[in-house]
């Protein structure tokens, strides 16, 4: 159960090695979170955070899960609701892929599409279920700037990012009034092993400011959270610059 301040007691994040994800979950701990399940492909890195939130106090577990497996999110979210409550999941996962690369290989862009959108569709859907059924929680869904307008760098993974968040938004009002609370992040440029080595966009940001930004939203109850908040105000108005002056911003 979250406490008064909307602190989960147990945390489950899809993409257990997610930085965002990761300075999250170290913020919560510091706060009252005590069970951690980390899901995520079976990996070294996986094992390493697990390892690292532990040393913080945590109990700490980790999941096979993958979001290119949609068959095997059943099985795996399955195992970790029936060992306890979960008050709070954290979809985490996403790969930006490369949209020079992508754009010559169809394929590629499939990826990308697959993992953001129809990865979060199945995984969204199975943790909400299960949220649902025990009365209470909060999904917790890492949208992005990207997916508010489509950009020629890199609409690809923007495209992902706008059905993922539609996706999110249409599943929180599915969910207004069971006590299952979905809130939709949308960071702009995050400096994290995503961005590794990317030229930064104005406004640019840490997990560590979006891991504060996610508490206070959870605090709130919010429904949508920008981080930074200025980003909220900067997309409305470029939601509505024309297509032929959108085009040619170095955005
Ligand atoms: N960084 C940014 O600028 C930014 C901005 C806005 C939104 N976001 C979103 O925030 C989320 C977290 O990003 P981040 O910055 O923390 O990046 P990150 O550190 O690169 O984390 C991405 C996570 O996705 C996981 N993942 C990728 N493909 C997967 C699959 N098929 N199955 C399961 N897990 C998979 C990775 O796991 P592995 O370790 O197995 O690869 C990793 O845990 C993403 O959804 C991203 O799109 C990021």
């Amino acid at each position: 159960m979250k406490d008064a301040f909307g602190t989960p007691q147990s945390l489950l994040v899809l993409g257990g090695t997610s930085q965002i994800a990761l300075a999250t979950a170290r913020r919560l701990i510091a706060r009252r979170t005590r069970t951690v399940w980390l899901a995520g492909r079976p990996t070294l890195a996986l094992e390493t955070a697990a390892s690292e939130l532990r040393a913080l106090g945590a109990d700490v577990h980790t999941v096979a899960f993958d979001a290119l497996d949609p068959d095997s999110h059943e099985t795996a979210l399955g195992k970790v609701f029936s060992e306890g409550d979960v008050d709070m999941v954290l979809l985490a996962f996403g790969i930006l892929g490369d949209q020079a690369h992508d754009e010559r290989e169809p394929a590629s862009a499939v990826r990308v599409a697959q993992t953001n959108y129809t990865g979060a569709v199945s995984a969204g859907l199975v943790a909400a279920r299960a949220l649902q059924t025990q009365g209470h929680g909060s999904l917790v869904v890492l949208s992005s700037v990207a997916g508010e307008r489509a950009r020629r760098s890199n609409f690809i993974y923007g495209s992902s990012k706008a059905g993922l968040d539609a996706f999110a938004q249409g599943l929180g009002d599915a969910l207004h009034g069971t006590g299952v609370h979905v809130m939709v992040v949308r960071p702009g440029f995050v400096r994290s092993k995503m961005t590794a080595g990317l030229e930064e966009t104005p406004l640019a940001t840490t997990p560590e400011a979006v891991a504060t930004a996610i508490e206070l939203g959870l605090r709130r109850r919010s429904q949508t959270v920008w981080v930074p908040g200025a980003l909220r105000v900067v997309m409305s108005a470029l939601r509505h610059v024309p297509r032929g002056v959108f085009r040619r911003l170095p955005v």
